[in-house]
């Protein structure tokens, strides 16, 4: 099938998806019979661009790396907003990829809304809709009879919620458990090598692994998003934001981390989520764990997933969790599962 897709929000994460999508189109439409064209794209920074033939993303990027805004682009509708560009263009699938606002979603919230109310499929890396309405998104989806998919909220392009809804179909998933923030876990993994705590912040800034405000990653609010976004996709939950406990690592001195290794310890700042009688319970905090413990050795800025089923026991998914081909991945990976049920 072919896709006419549009970009709302084309920083790092967009632009890792249309890299991608560039350098794959043959493959993709051998391999999968999946076919696109980039109608339109609306970014804050770089400016908005909307032809309904199609725009040369190959041009596109080249102004992109040039600095020149995406107004400029000739023989194209420029400067509308990212609402004007979902409701007028003639896009079938909206990419959105605006940044993240965990405590009320917005604007991305709009985005979303507005498209899915348009007829048309949303894939999405942002958090703060599926945090905030993920259930009325769906539904409305269900009702327009188009997809909203999102795996990339966690764990970036490495299987998460897709691995406990597809994969893991069939199984009773009674608790799942992780490092489901990069940004933390580097500077813990730094940290034990000897690293100020400061220092290992401005290197994940450096990297590109923190949010726009770092807050989020060290107080566990990035972590605590996810653990909403997993209670109330993969568990049936029905969280919000402040139902998940939270602690961050701002506490944990050079000190704490250099006395648990000597014990044979290691500091991880883990994501927790489980079925109980009164409901799902989650919480978002540092533990002490054992060596040996399957979450221990994950190091640096990966991510771990660990899920306790009925049938198999525990399962554990280890990979990236940030970066720009990562995360732009993650977004393929969804707009294929469309492309698969379209198919059908
Ligand atoms: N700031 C996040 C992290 C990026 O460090 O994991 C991915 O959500």
């Amino acid at each position: 099938m072919k896709f006419k897709l549009a970009f709302i929000g084309f920083g790092v994460v967009g632009q890792g998806l249309a890299e991608i999508l560039i350098e794959k189109r043959g493959w993709l439409k051998e391999r999968y019979d999946f076919d696109y064209e980039v109608v339109a794209i609306s970014d804050m920074k770089l400016g908005s661009v909307y032809r309904k033939k199609g725009l040369d993303m190959e041009k596109v990027m080249e102004m992109v790396d040039k600095d020149e805004s995406l107004n400029e682009y000739p023989d194209a509708v420029t400067g509308m907003n990212p609402i004007e560009t979902i409701k007028e263009s003639n896009a079938d699938t909206v990419i959105e990829v605006t940044f993240t606002d965990m405590e009320t979603g917005g604007p991305a919230l709009d985005h979303v809304w507005t498209a899915l109310d348009e007829g048309d499929h949303v894939v999405s890396t942002n958090k703060g809709p599926v945090v905030n309405e993920v259930k009325e998104l769906l539904e409305l989806a269900q009702k327009n009879n188009v997809h909203y998919r999102f795996e990339g909220t966690v764990l970036s392009g490495t299987p998460a919620i897709n691995l406990a809804e597809d994969t893991l179909a069939g199984c009773e998933i009674s608790e799942i458990k992780g490092i489901v923030n990069g940004t933390t876990n580097y500077i813990l993994t730094k940290m034990e090598e000897g690293m100020e705590y400061e220092e290992a912040l401005e290197k994940a800034q450096e990297l590109g692994y923190a949010e726009a405000d770092p807050t989020g990653d060290v107080e566990g609010i990035d972590a605590q998003g996810k653990t909403v976004i997993l209670s109330n996709t993969v568990m049936g939950g029905d969280l919000e934001l402040d139902d998940v406990n939270r602690e961050g690592i701002t506490d944990i001195t050079l000190e704490d981390v250099k006395e648990a290794k000597e014990e044979g310890y290691r500091w991880k700042l883990i994501a927790r989520t489980k079925k109980t009688a009164d409901g799902i319970e989650a919480e978002v905090k540092p533990e002490k764990l054992p060596m040996d413990h399957p979450l221990a050795g994950v190091m640096g800025p990966t991510n771990a997933l660990n899920f306790t089923t009925d049938h198999l026991g525990e399962v554990t998914v280890v990979g990236p969790g940030a970066g720009k081909e990562e995360t732009g991945y993650s977004l393929l990976v969804d707009l294929l599962a469309i492309n698969a049920a379209l198919e059908e």
